[in-house]
This record gives C-alpha cells, structure tokens and sequence, in this order.
C-alpha cells in the first residue's frame, strides 16, 4: 500500500496541568484521538488528503475542548469570529472564510468555497451567507459558547485592566491537521476562534493562506497555532515550504527554525505540524505544550499535550 500518514494539532500553551480537570484532560485526549481517527479513515479508505485533513479538523471544531467551532474563543464584544482554511497540495487550489459569527463547521465552508471556485477568501456576513446557500449549518452565537471561554474573556478583561499578561492559555489555540494521501498528494486545513479578548473584525493567520496553512505536493504541508499576528508577518506556512524546496532543508530543520529560532524574539507562543512527501510528520512547540496527535506511515498512532507520549489504537 502506498504511505499514507496524517498529523494533528488542538492549539499551543502554557496548559498547566491544574488549569483542567483530570476529566477534562482525558476528554481533550479523547477528541483528539477521535479526530485523528476520523481523519485517517478517510485516507485508509484511499480518499484524499484534503477529505482527510476536513474530516479530523471538524472533529476538533466539534470538541469543547479546542479554540474552534464549538469552544472558539471570545473577541472584545463577547462574540465569536471564527476564521479557517484549506489547501490542497495537488492543484494550489484553497479556501478560507474569516469573521463568521455562524457557520458550524467554518473547514465546510472553506473547503466549500475551494470547491466553488470563484473566490479563495471570504469573510464576515458573506460568508456566514455563502455557507448557508451550500446547504451547511449555521448556529446561533450561544451554540460556540462554553464556560471555560466566558472565564478566559473575563481573566483576559482583568489582565487588561490591571496592564498584566494573561497566560499563552487564556489567550490562543487553534486547531489543524495536515496529510499525505495514497496518491502522494498533500492537503493542509486549520480553523480557529482566534485569540480571546481579540479586536472585533481582526483575522488571524490560520484563514491566510501561506501563513497559518500551506499544502504544496512534493514538499510538505504546514498548519500553524499561535499568535497569528507573527505567522502572518514571517508567512511562516510558505516559509517551511520554501526552506525544504529551495535550501533542500529536511522537514524537522525548517519547521524547527522557524518556530524556535526565528520566531523566538518575538517571545510569542508558537507550534505547528506539518509533513513532507514522504510522510515524515513534525509538531515543534516553543511553549510548554501543545494538543496533538499523529499517524506515521507504518500505521502507528500518537496523541500527546506535553512531553508524554500516548500510542493509541484506531
Ligand atoms: N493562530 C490563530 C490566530 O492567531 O488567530
């Protein structure tokens, strides 16, 4: 059988370890392994690599336990923007949607958007519009809220008054998966809330393609989480992409580089999978940890928040 190998990724932080229950924890564990399955299914079943990379990140926008969809963080004004992207690798083709305050699943639409063709990127009430007329499910804005982002709001509202700086937790997460199908075809796709206590209308890097995903065949595909603002600035999906094609730099040193090395002046949190054409998955982190899991070529399953390491069945 052709190598086929998938990689995920549920946001970076400082997630210490009494900022969730134990339930919680295992619940977050759980999410992941079920995108990961959902994801790898797909590509077992030799469908491509961006049904996969749709299939495992609606899981995760499904999940309250990620900054995405239901449990997308907060702006200012208490309400949910939610930004995503998807990129196939085979053809360049993508799509992204930015500042819905409605779609379920903003990958659909993404991906919906890639598969109509008339545009790449769209944001605000046409977007919530255009999800709507493909037949996708749109939400009230009470449908993304959870309590744990309603108290990420009010610790960021207290930090802002008191002038101090809320942990990399309260802040982000993102989530995103990246794969490499049995054709050898790459696909890259990442949704997000943004980040909590955000500007009404700001766009992060996970909607800018380049930035926060990239998919190109023969190389890798990127998806990143962190403070996008930086991605955005280093086009750091692109970057990845250019550093193995064009320094011949293996997957592990360009995603490396980037994350701790180049984006380390900046003292942001920073992560990201990706994968090259050969299956190889990476998922560097500058921070204490990050939600994530993958499957290697040879079939073997991982989830992981910090150092440890679960094997996992699918
Ligand atoms: N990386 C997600 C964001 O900054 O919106």
């Amino acid at each position: 059988m052709a190598k086929i190998a998938l990689a995920i990724h549920g946001g970076c932080g400082v997630m210490p370890e009494d900022s969730m229950t134990q339930e919680e924890w295992e619940g977050a564990r759980r999410d992941l392994a079920a995108a990961l399955s959902a994801g790898y299914a797909r590509l077992k079943a030799g469908d491509s690599a961006v049904d996969a990379v749709e299939a495992a990140v609606v899981v995760m926008e499904d999940s309250p336990h990620f900054n995405a969809g239901h449990g997308a963080a907060l702006n200012e004004n208490g309400l949910h923007e939610l930004d995503a992207s998807i990129m196939d690798g085979a053809t360049l083709e993508a799509g992204a949607i930015s500042a819905s305050r409605a779609i379920r699943n903003p990958v659909k639409a993404a991906r919906a958007l890639m598969e109509d063709g008339r545009a790449v990127y769209m944001t605000g009430p046409a977007a919530d519009r255009f999800a709507e007329v493909k037949g996708l499910q749109v939400e009230p804005q009470s449908y993304f809220t959870t309590p744990k982002r309603v108290g990420a709001l009010e610790a960021m509202r207290r930090h802002a008054a008191a002038g101090t700086d809320g942990t990399e937790n309260e802040k982000h997460g993102t989530v995103g998966a990246v794969a490499l199908d049995a054709a050898g075809h790459l696909a890259a796709a990442t949704s997000t809330g943004g980040y909590t206590n955000k500007p009404e209308g700001r766009v992060g890097d996970s909607p800018i393609i380049g930035a926060g995903t990239y998919a190109r065949d023969g190389v890798c595909a990127v998806s990143g989480t962190g403070q996008g603002e930086f991605f955005i600035r280093h086009v750091l999906g692109h970057e990845v992409a250019s550093r193995i094609a064009y320094l011949k730099q293996d997957i592990a040193t360009a995603a490396d580089g980037l994350i701790n090395h180049d984006l380390a002046p900046h003292r942001i949190g920073a992560g990201l999978v990706a994968i090259d054409a050969q299956g190889v998955a990476v998922a560097p982190y500058n921070t204490p940890g990050m939600f994530r899991g993958w499957v290697t070529p040879e079939g073997h399953a991982f989830v992981a928040t910090h150092d440890q390491i679960y094997e996992i069945e699918l």
